[in-house]
C-alpha cells in the first residue's frame, strides 16, 4: 500500500524547497522500494488568490484523505493588509492544527557540527559538539483557541480578550509525548510554566508531576518560562527535552532555533493520534522567494520525520538525515549558511546532492 501525502508548497520558497523534498523521497522510494502517493493542494496566499480562502475546502478533501500533510511555508507581503483572521498564517496553519487535533508539535534544536560556527553563541557556551534540544510544544489548545476570545464592548469601551484554558487531559497527553521522547534521549525534561502567577499552570505542573510517576528514569525539572528564556542563552547544553504550552512554546521554539545560527535547517512535525503535519521553521522568506537560492534542507529533514513519525521508517528517515549531515560535512552551503568557505550551491543542486546520497548504497 503506498503511503498517502498530501503535498501543500504554499507561498514564497515553498514550492522550490518542496521541489527538494520531493526529490529526495523520489530517491528513498527506489532506494528503500517503499511507495508514495502524492496529492497536491493549494495552501496560504496561493489559495487566497485562486479560491478565495486560505485553506479552501478541496485543500481540505486532500488532507482528509492524506496520512501526512508535508507543508511548505505561507504569508508574504502581498496579504500582510488582510484582516488577521484572514492571513495566510492564521487562516491556514491554525485550522489545519484544529481539524486534525495535531497537539504535540515537535521542534528539534540541534546545532549540526560542520555549522557549529554559525551560532550566535559563544564558544565556551557551546562546547565541542553545540547542543541538541527537541522543544515539544502543545498545539491545539491554551491561550491559542481558550474562549472567550475577541474584541468586545464594555461600557463604550473596546476589551480585547484571549482565554488561558488547559485541561488535565490535553497536558497528560502532551506531557506523555514529552517524556516518551526523553525515554529515547537524554531522558532529562524540562517542563515549562508560570505557575507562580498563572492558575491554568498551576494544573500544568501538577498534571506534568502526576504523569512523571510513570516514567522514573527520566529526570524532570519544572521551570518558570522566563527563567527558561534565561537559561537558553546561558547553558543550552543543560536541555534535553523542553515541554511547553501553546504560547510558550512558539516562543522557546523561536528562540532555540535562533540559538541553533542555522533556521534554514531546522524541521518540525505537528503530530495528531492519526495525521501528522511536517512543516520547515522558516516561513516563506519572500526576499528571496523565486530565485532558486533557499536552503531545502529544513524541508527535506521535516521529510525525514514524516518518513519517522506517520509510517514508522526508521531506516529511510535516518538515511535521509545521514545524507545531509554528509553533504555539509564536504562544504555545500547555501547562501544563508555561507561563510565564505566550502561551496556555495544553489536550492536544487542542494537537494540534487542529498538526493544522490540517499541514493547510494554505502
Ligand atoms: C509558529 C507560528 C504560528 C504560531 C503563527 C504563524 C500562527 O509562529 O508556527 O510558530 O504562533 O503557532
Ligand atoms: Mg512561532
Amino acid at each position: 500500500m503506498a503511503y498517502k501525502v498530501a503535498v501543500l508548497p504554499g507561498d514564497g520558497i515553498g514550492p522550490e524547497v518542496m521541489d527538494e523534498a520531493l526529490k529526495v523521497l523520489g530517491a528513498v522510494s527506489r532506494r528503500f522500494g517503499l511507495d508514495f502517493e502524492y496529492r497536491e493542494a493549494m495552501v496560504g496566499g496561493v489559495a487566497i488568490d485562486e479560491r478565495g480562502h486560505a485553506f479552501p475546502d478541496e485543500t481540505k478533501e486532500v488532507c482528509d484523505w492524506s496520512q501526512a500533510i508535508l507543508f511548505g511555508a505561507v504569508g508574504g507581503p502581498k496579504w500582510e493588509d488582510l484582516p488577521p483572521e484572514e492571513q495566510p498564517e492564521r487562516a491556514a496553519l491554525l485550522p489545519l492544527r484544529k481539524r486534525y487535533e495535531l497537539y504535540a508539535n515537535l521542534r528539534p534544536a540541534v546545532v549540526f557540527p560542520p555549522l557549529i560556527s554559525s551560532s550566535p553563541l559563544k564558544e565556551e557556551i557551546l562546547g565541542k559538539e553545540g547542543f541538541d534540544i527537541l522543544v515539544v510544544r502543545e498545539l491545539t489548545g491554551g491561550i491559542y483557541f481558550g474562549q472567550p476570545k475577541g474584541i468586545f464592548q464594555e461600557d463604550g469601551l473596546r476589551k480585547g480578550v484571549d482565554t488561558l484554558v488547559y485541561y488535565d487531559w490535553e497536558v497528560e497527553r502532551i506531557a506523555r509525548v514529552a517524556f516518551d521522547a526523553a525515554m529515547r534521549r537524554g531522558r532529562r525534561l524540562a517542563s515549562i510554566d508560570k505557575a507562580n502567577v498563572l492558575t491554568a499552570m498551576v494544573l500544568w505542573r501538577d498534571v506534568v508531576r502526576e504523569v512523571a510517576k510513570d516514567y522514573p528514569q527520566v529526570e524532570l525539572e519544572h521551570l518558570l518560562v522566563d527563567n527558561a528564556a534565561m537559561q537558553l542563552i546561558r547553558d543550552p547544553r543543560r536541555f534535553d527535552v523542553i515541554l511547553a504550552g501553546n504560547m510558550f512554546g512558539d516562543i522557546l521554539s523561536d528562540e532555540a532555533a535562533m540559538l541553533t545560527g542555522s533556521i534554514g535547517m531546522l524541521p518540525s512535525a505537528s503530530l495528531g493520534d492519526d495525521k501528522g503535519l511536517y512543516e520547515p521553521v522558516h516561513g516563506s522568506a519572500p526576499d528571496i522567494a523565486g530565485q532558486g537560492v533557499a536552503n531545502p534542507l529544513a524541508m527535506i529533514l521535516s521529510a525525514a520525520m514524516m518518513l519517522r513519525y506517520s509510517f514508522n521508517e526508521e531506516e529511510a528517515a535516518r538515511t535521509v538525515e545521514e545524507a545531509v549531515v554528509s553533504v555539509l560535512e564536504d562544504g555545500y552551503r547555501t547562501g544563508d549558511l555561507y561563510r565564505g568557505e566550502g561551496k556555495l550551491v544553489k536550492t536544487k543542486e542542494m537537494g540534487a546532492l542529498v538526493a544522490e546520497r540517499v541514493a547510494a548504497e554505502r
